[in-house]
């Protein structure tokens, strides 16, 4: 979505990570923590209006612990106009009143931490929504006042200030300045927004901004939450003095890596963190951070240091396709970087802004990966016709690369659906859409909502209008193939998506040792292979991108998402195997 380089590929050693703290065993529960995201509107609803809910997360705390995951990772659910899916929001010390209470809130977070199940909530930093009260008292105060000075608000240019600032575009498409009509009905001052309208960028020159996210981050901290996700973590500092410029300046990719481009990556963002991290270390154990950074991989570190976030996301193998090669370079290269600062690596191959990878893996060559915002055809702009996918290759492929990247050190990000083997929604009606990318950028981009369709939990639709979401509907239509993936029918067969995850998942715990890895094999094969040293001796990774099948090591076999027959591994398949 955001500038996203591609890396060379590098061959590299790689060198073991820094080992966990274990002075305090709860202190570094994140390093290796499997952790499945949430878009809580549609996970479960618990009171049938077709939105997911709190209480509905708290009634499915028994799944996500069969599941066995770590820690779960929650979208807002803060009180928001849902402008951009909750990613706007009125109130960060809240809960939106569709989705419950913060009674609702401890509740479902006390039955998570009963499970042994972390919770870590998501912060959005770079902008409130227009709703919010800052926003309100900004748009009643005069120009230059002090609750402008909380937002980016400028004068216009031409004659009567009829123009935008400048020609800056916003990431969702169109200009990114909106004009204000001020108190006395006149059209006014313009103010800055990198997303949607509805999304007003802070000023983070601001002090009062600052010490009212530090409130906020106690608040939830002291609510017990475990962590936080930070939206947007690369965009909080802007230098607005050369505002004037042409758009050319926001394009020049040699500013995204020199921390000199205006809105991106600047380096000043890091005080912000570090401030951060001062609050976030009086708690025992130090409640965790981790950056949505599209960062270029070589400026990441800062924010996963030590004095920022402590993680930062690396969405490299989500952006790669299904090759060894890509592959191997990601692994080594982030598994390089983890080790020269200190945080562990995090690997995600799909999230609530992208295109399901069961989906991407299965879409015909040249149609671009499907990632929204790439360059490049794109299929959900073609209609998205599930005819096109080939869904048994993308689901077979996603299962292996899944199998690969829970076999990595460092912690895996999961996004909900995946572990049924979810396909992307591609046809919904347009006046069904909701994400703005769509409206806004009308023709080029479809947008998000593909990935959002609510779960089907049942596949009987006697059980529900949908699927065993709520009662009655679902806020983004489910399609009738959506039954194929349920959770019951996935229950019932030992084969599932749902099957495998769990079993890879309760292996993965069983097995985690020291955050190391070892190549074995040739860099240029189409076969990957690593070994992960345990205190019972080392376990194989190996997945064959190829056609042809792979043998492999001698050993006990752990996990395998496709059949070995002859001990050779078939094509689009991973296994993991206990050598010696
Ligand atoms: C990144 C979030 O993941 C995305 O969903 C959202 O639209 C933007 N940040 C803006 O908050």
């Amino acid at each position: 979505m955001h500038h996203v380089q591609r890396r060379p590929r590098t061959g590299a050693p790689v060198p073991p990570t820094a080992q966990p703290d274990r002075t305090n065993p709860s202190a570094d529960w994140w390093r290796q923590a499997a952790v499945y995201q949430i878009y809580p509107r549609s996970f479960a609803d618990s009171n049938g209006d077709g939105i997911g809910d709190l209480r509905g997360i708290t009634s499915r705390v028994p799944y996500l612990a069969a599941l066995g995951v770590d820690a779960v990772w929650l979208s807002p659910f803060y009180p928001s106009a849902l402008a951009d899916g909750g990613y706007d929001v009125d109130d960060y010390r809240d809960v939106d009143p569709r989705l419950g209470t913060l009674d609702d809130f401890d509740e479902m977070a006390a039955a998570l931490h009963a499970a042994g199940i972390k919770v870590i909530v998501d912060i959005v930093p770079n902008h409130t929504s227009d709703r919010h009260e800052w926003f309100r008292e900004a748009l009643a105060s005069a120009p230059g006042s002090a609750a402008r000075d909380r937002y980016i608000f400028r004068d216009g240019r031409g004659e009567h200030g009829e123009l935008p600032p400048n020609g800056w575009t916003s990431i969702f498409g169109g200009g990114a300045w909106e004009r204000v009509t001020e108190n006395d009905g006149t059209p006014g001052q313009w103010y800055f927004h990198l997303f949607a309208k509805e999304q007003p960028d802070l000023n983070w020159d601001n002090p009062e901004v600052h010490e009212d996210f530090l409130r906020t981050l106690r608040f939830w901290s002291d609510r017990g939450v475990d962590g936080f996700r930070v939206d947007v973590a690369h965009g909080l500092k802007k230098d607005m003095e050369g505002i004037h410029d042409d758009l050319a300046t926001i394009h020049r990719a040699d500013l995204f890596d020199s921390g000199e481009h205006p809105l991106w990556d600047r380096d000043e963002v890091h005080s912000v963190y570090a401030e951060w991290r001062k609050v976030l270390n009086e708690y025992n154990p130090p409640r965790t951070a981790v950056a949505e950074a599209w960062v270029h991989a070589d400026r990441r570190a800062k924010y996963a240091s030590p004095e920022g976030l402590g993680q930062a996301f690396n969405f490299d193998l989500l952006q790669a396709d299904f090759d060894a090669g890509q592959f191997r370079d990601v692994i080594t290269k982030n598994l390089a970087e983890a080790a020269a600062t200190g945080a562990s690596s995090t690997w995600v191959l799909s999230n609530h802004d992208v295109v399901r990878h069961a989906t991407r893996y299965g879409l015909p060559k040249g149609s671009g990966r499907g990632i929204a915002g790439a360059d490049g055809k794109d299929w959900l702009l073609d209609g998205g016709d599930p005819a096109e996918v080939d869904a048994a290759l993308g689901l077979r492929r996603a299962q292996a690369a899944t199998a690969l990247m829970l076999a990595l050190p460092g912690s895996a990000y999961l996004y909900q659906g995946e572990e049924l083997g979810l396909q992307e929604v591609g046809r919904i009606p347009e006046t069904e859409r909701q994400d703005p990318t769509f409206f806004r950028n009308r023709g080029v981009e479809v947008g998000r909502d593909g990935c959002r369709v609510p779960l089907p939990w049942k596949a009987s639709p006697a059980e529900g209008s949908s699927f065993g979401f709520g009662s009655d509907g679902s806020h983004l239509p489910q399609p009738a193939w959506f039954k194929d993936y349920a959770v019951d029918a996935e229950e019932a067969d030992s084969d599932s998506t749902l099957a495998f995850y769990r079993r890879a998942l309760a292996r993965r715990r069983e097995l985690e040792g020291p955050e190391r890895l070892e190549w074995v094999g040739a860099a240029d094969d189409d076969v990957l292979h690593f070994a992960r040293p345990t205190a019972q001796g080392s376990w194989h990774v190996v997945t064959n991108f190829g056609d042809a099948p792979a043998p492999l090591p001698e050993g006990e076999i752990l996990l395998a998402t496709a059949e070995v027959e002859g001990g050779k591994l078939p094509a689009n398949a991973t296994a993991w195997v206990r050598v010696g």
